[in-house]
């Protein structure tokens, strides 16, 4: 079982990379900001919720999130693995994430870490707002993403490095090159 965290702030490259982890391992992906987004599209109680959450730039409650995770990781029959994309997000999540495995008899394979310079990121996202129009890639939005990832989110590269499961990638580059540092990564475990 390959069980890969992607990890990265907002506009790391963490859905791009997926995709293309995805085509090469052929392994299930979730990605919870992509759930969230369904369901606000679908105009679901959840998404409705999500919306009011995600417009803030704010994560969404650990119990609500790791209900969603839970449910989709068993939608999974006869996996070769999953990456996880956007979740885990806080400590709650990341040992959430663990008991779930643990109670299949596995674990986290390698927890890949997308390092982009902040400039960069707001360079990106602001780009994807202008031309796809995500609701929460606007400046404002995106400056309390930022703020939220440093302070809930990032003391999980110190949690993973304890865990003996954490992998540096340079984020910045050509989409294909940190591929190849990824695809490196994945083929050493
Ligand atoms: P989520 O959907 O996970 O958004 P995010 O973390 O802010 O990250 P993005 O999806 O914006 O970026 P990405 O890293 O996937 O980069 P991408 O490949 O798209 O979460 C959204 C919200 O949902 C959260 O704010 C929260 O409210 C809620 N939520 C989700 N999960 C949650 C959880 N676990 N707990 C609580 N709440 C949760 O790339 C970005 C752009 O850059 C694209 O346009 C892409 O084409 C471009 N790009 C990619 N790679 C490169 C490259 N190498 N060079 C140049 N451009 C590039
Ligand atoms: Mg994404």
């Amino acid at each position: 079982m390959l069980n890969i965290v992607i990890f990265g702030a907002p506009g790391s490259g963490k859905g791009t990379q997926s995709a293309r982890i995805v085509e090469k391992y052929g392994i299930n992906h979730i990605s919870t900001g992509d759930v969230l987004r369904a369901e606000i599209k679908k105009g679901t109680e959840l998404g409705q919720i999500a919306k009011s959450y995600i417009d803030q730039g704010q994560l969404l409650p650990d119990e609500l999130i790791i209900n969603i995770l839970a449910s989709t990781l068993d939608s999974f029959k006869d996996s070769k693995g999953v990456i996880f994309d956007g979740f885990p997000r806080t400590i709650a999540q990341a040992e959430a994430l663990k008991a779930m495995l643990a109670e299949r008899g596995q674990q986290v394979s390698i927890m890949l870490d997308l390092d982009v310079p902040e400039d960069e990121l707001m360079t990106r996202l602001i780009k994807r707002g202008q031309e796809s129009g995500r609701a929460d890639d606007n400046e404002e939005t995106i400056k309390k993403r930022l703020v939220v990832y440093h302070s809930q989110t990032s003391p999980l590269i110190d949690w993973y490095k304890n865990e003996g499961q954490y992998q540096h990638i340079n984020g910045l580059g050509t989409m294909e090159g940190i591929f190849a540092e990824i695809a490196e990564a994945i083929d050493k475990i």
